[in-house]
């Protein structure tokens, strides 16, 4: 066991959390979750994403929230980038670090982005270039490194390829991404530590969804092995709209609760996250999927008070 003493929380609700939501989400809203989230001391906010708006018209806006957004100093605000396109859309909004998306299944990748995964990292090779050359920070994120919903079983060793070929185009932080939340706890840390034989373990994020409720688990076995660096979404909210059934991500609360119950620091506040899940659930109209954040809700509300 070498648990990390800090572990740096990657808020994804307001890309990977609204992404996936069918109902079109005001602007003014997005930007009052950033905004609370900001206040909340995340090291790093995923905002934005610039895709195409025919595959994911959620994310249309992202050029407006970017340009209003109050930047928090010590935020890092992040923006998925498919292509070029995508790129210039993102240096133009003043991203911090730019994000190209591929996968460890071949079937995956057609079907997110539309190529192969070795068209995929032609297409990055430009991107990355461009983001070095303009002093952004560059991440990699690879779906479907724990099971696949079109092929099923992703070997380590396919996820450890795509990681030596993100490597190699220069990502600073590399993501292991569960996308339809199937993974459990060993095959983690078997996955982790494959791939950790081409790429730095601290710069390597768990980005886990909860479809099966194993995202804590997951999560508790990936920090036994000194993974530091992990993804979450306020209130749970999320899914990726490319593969059918997958639910949110883990939510921010519930883990926030988790490494503090472990003494492990994030200078996160729970209690503006909780107050941001609430927030958001309420917009959207249904109570949030984050069960601490919901307890820590209702111990503070009048009716439990009284
Ligand atoms: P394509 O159709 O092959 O691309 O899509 P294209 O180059 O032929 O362009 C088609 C149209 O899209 C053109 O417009 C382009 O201008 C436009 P038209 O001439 O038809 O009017 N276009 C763009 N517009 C805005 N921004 C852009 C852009 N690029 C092209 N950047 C493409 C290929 C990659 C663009 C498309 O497949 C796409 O946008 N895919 C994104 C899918 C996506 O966002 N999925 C969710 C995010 S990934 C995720 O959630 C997983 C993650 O959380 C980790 C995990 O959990 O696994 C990260
Ligand atoms: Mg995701």
């Amino acid at each position: 066991m070498r648990f990390p003493e800090k572990v740096k929380l990657v808020e994804v609700g307001p890309r990977d959390g609204l992404q996936n939501e069918k109902q079109t989400i005001p602007v003014e809203v997005k930007l009052a979750l950033v905004n609370r989230l900001s206040e909340a001391g995340f090291p790093n906010i995923e905002a934005a994403s610039f895709v195409s708006p025919k595959w994911v018209p959620q994310m249309a806006t992202s050029t407006e929230l970017m340009a209003s957004i109050h930047r928090r100093p010590g935020t890092l605000y992040s923006a998925l980038v498919p292509n070029m396109k995508g790129f210039e859309a993102a240096l133009a909004a003043r991203a911090d670090e730019v994000v190209i998306f591929g996968a460890a299944s071949e079937a995956f990748s057609q079907k997110n982005i539309n190529c192969s995964i070795a068209e995929s990292i032609e297409r990055f090779r430009e991107v990355a270039t461009a983001a070095k050359a303009n002093g952004l920070r560059l991440r990699g994120s690879i779906s479907c490194a724990l099971g696949c919903p079109y092929q099923g079983e992703v070997t380590p060793a396919a996820v450890a390829d795509v990681v030596r070929r993100m490597r190699d185009l220069g990502c600073d932080e590399i993501d292991i991404a569960d996308t339809i939340g199937v993974g459990t706890a060993v095959q983690v840390q078997r996955v982790f530590e494959q791939v950790a034989t081409e790429f730095p373990l601290a710069q390597l994020a768990g980005h886990f969804h909860d479809t099966y409720g194993q995202a804590l688990a997951n999560i508790y076995a990936a920090l036994s092995i000194g993974v530091a660096i992990f993804h979450a979404s306020v209130a749970g909210l999320g899914g990726c709209p490319y593969a059918k059934g997958a639910t949110g991500n883990v939510a921010t609360e519930d883990v926030l609760y988790l490494l503090d119950g472990l003494g492990i620091t994030t200078g996160v506040d729970i209690n503006a996250v909780v107050d941001a899940g609430q927030f958001i659930s309420n917009h959207l109209g249904r109570p949030s999927a984050s069960r601490a954040g919901n307890a820590i809700a209702a111990r503070r509300s009048p009716e439990h008070a009284a």
